[in-house]
């Protein structure tokens, strides 16, 4: 049937809503392109200094990765869509926040997005995932490293929680993309020049 594909295509309209620029444009921010690391994330929204924003970002960019998994995983049985389909689902919501269709293809690093499937897949998931990036974060004080550390932790919690399958695959492409989106905040780490955790952007306001 095609209601797997019609629910990816759904998750991957609903991913390509890229909160970072839409939520600044409505509470009069500057554009988050146009600053600090150029992301449409809420890393660099809070570079701003506006912290509501931020948060608003992060919240909104997790619910399109979380409210698409929750609806399969609720509604899908009917027809014929289980958590494979769930995960995929998710996967292409991450994928239209990194490549949205609305945005001219230019989106984002995909953190919040991916946590959001992770919470909607298995709570308990979500959870260990999201306790991964606030270890990392707290110490290094670096958004990026803890978004990478995390994301190449969650596959094998999912591992550890419910054994291998087509969901352990959707959430390793999804850490391989993530990681892979961050290449120019590993160069920045590798020389000492990322910005840490509340440090405001030049330009931003
Ligand atoms: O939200 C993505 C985060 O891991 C890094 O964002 O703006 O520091 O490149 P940024």
């Amino acid at each position: 049937t095609l209601y797997p594909l019609l629910a990816a295509l759904a998750g991957y309209l609903v991913g390509s809503l890229s909160f970072a620029v839409i939520i600044s444009k409505a509470m009069g921010l500057n554009d988050p392109r146009s600053y600090g690391s150029g992301n449409p994330g809420a890393t660099n929204v809070l570079r701003s200094g506006n912290k509501a924003a931020a948060i608003l970002t992060l919240v909104f960019d997790a619910l399109k990765g979380y409210v698409p998994v929750l609806l399969v995983l609720l509604f899908g049985q009917p027809y014929g869509l289980g958590e494979g389909t769930a995960a995929m689902v998710g996967l292409a919501a991450f994928l239209g926040h990194l490549w949205p269709v609305f945005f001219r293809f230019q989106g984002g690093k995909g953190v919040a997005t991916a946590a959001g499937v992770l919470l909607a897949i298995n709570p308990l998931l979500g959870g260990a995932t999201l306790v991964t990036w606030l270890i990392i974060a707290y110490f290094s004080r670096y958004s990026s490293l803890a978004s990478m550390v995390s994301a190449a932790f969650a596959p094998f919690y999912q591992m550890l929680i419910w054994g291998g399958g087509p969901v352990v695959l959707a959430i390793g492409v999804m850490g391989l993309l993530l990681i892979w989106r961050h290449e120019g905040n590993i160069r920045k780490l590798l020389a000492g020049k990322e910005s840490k955790l509340g440090q405001k952007a030049a330009g931003a306001a």
